[in-house]
């Protein structure tokens, strides 16, 4: 199921097992590059599986065996010849329960770019990091506080200093995995209003379990269910007008 746009990435065929357990079972999907993209569906039904294929962090869990095609531009993520470590700075990945490194604030951000090398000088990688905090919305809560512990912050700057820490080595899709789901609504509203700052520069995947979430994020929406893709489209069609029966059910809470 694919919806024309400008595609960034594509996912035809994927299947996902971990060990003799089969979690995908043949989805096809496209993300466009102007998107912010939600996946939806009950507990259990394959969502970071499925998410994780697309920057191939399943390659880090034993057991788990990935089929299909993916490309990032038209290039096959999962060929022999793919840089995962830089494959995984394009895609980036902010994760449901902030995980800010043991270091300052300032370090958080400027690991990635230093390992990449895409700052010449002390002076370019603290601008690197200014630019990141003040995209993800943070530099103002944290420019006189740069050396203390990332992990000092609160829940919700911690989030956003992932997401500055993801931004940092200007990737080009963005996964987040219900990087809300530990906060509380203030700070959730914070991360919605950053999604929709961030929506165009970068394509964005999110898995939410939030309903509401997902329809003032998204402008498509994919719904999953059993490790299948049941639908997908734009998310005023999903949330108003779904096509199947199980979508309807799922929506109207008749199920979670
Ligand atoms: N590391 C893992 N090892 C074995 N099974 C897993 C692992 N991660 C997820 N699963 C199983 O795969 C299925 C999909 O899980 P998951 O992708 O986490 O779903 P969701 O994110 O939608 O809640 C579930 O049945 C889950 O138990
Ligand atoms: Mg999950």
């Amino acid at each position: 199921m694919s919806i024309p746009n400008q595609s960034k990435i594509s996912a035809q065929h994927v299947n996902v097992w971990y060990g003799a357990k089969q979690a995908i079972a043949d989805v096809s999907l496209d993300f466009g590059q102007d998107h912010v993209t939600a996946l939806i569906g009950p507990s259990g039904c394959g969502k970071s599986t499925f998410l994780r294929t697309l920057n191939r962090m399943n390659d880090t869990i034993a057991g788990a065996k990935v089929e299909g095609d993916i490309t990032l531009d038209g290039e096959n993520i999962y060929s022999p010849d793919m840089d995962v470590v830089q494959l995984r700075a394009r895609v980036g990945m902010v994760f449901q329960k902030p995980n800010p490194f043991p270091k300052s604030i300032f370090e958080n951000v400027a690991y990635g770019p230093r390992i990449h090398g895409l700052a010449a000088n002390k002076p370019q990688l603290a601008e690197i990091v200014e630019k990141s905090l003040r995209r993800a919305g943070l530099w103002d809560e944290v420019k006189d506080r740069l050396t203390e512990s990332g992990t000092a912050l609160s829940g919700g700057q911690q989030q956003r200093l992932c997401i500055a820490r993801a931004i940092a080595v200007d990737p080009e899709v963005i996964l987040m995995d219900e990087p809300c789901s530990a906060l509380d609504p203030i700070a959730t509203a914070k991360i919605e209003e950053l999604i929709h700052e961030l929506k165009g520069r970068y394509a964005i995947v999110i898995v939410t379990h939030n309903m509401q979430q997902a329809a003032r994020v998204s402008q498509r929406t994919a719904f999953f269910h059993l490790g299948t893709l049941v639908e997908y489209g734009a998310t005023s069609d999903i949330f108003t007008n779904p096509r199947q029966e199980r979508t309807k059910d799922y929506i109207t809470g008749r199920y979670g």
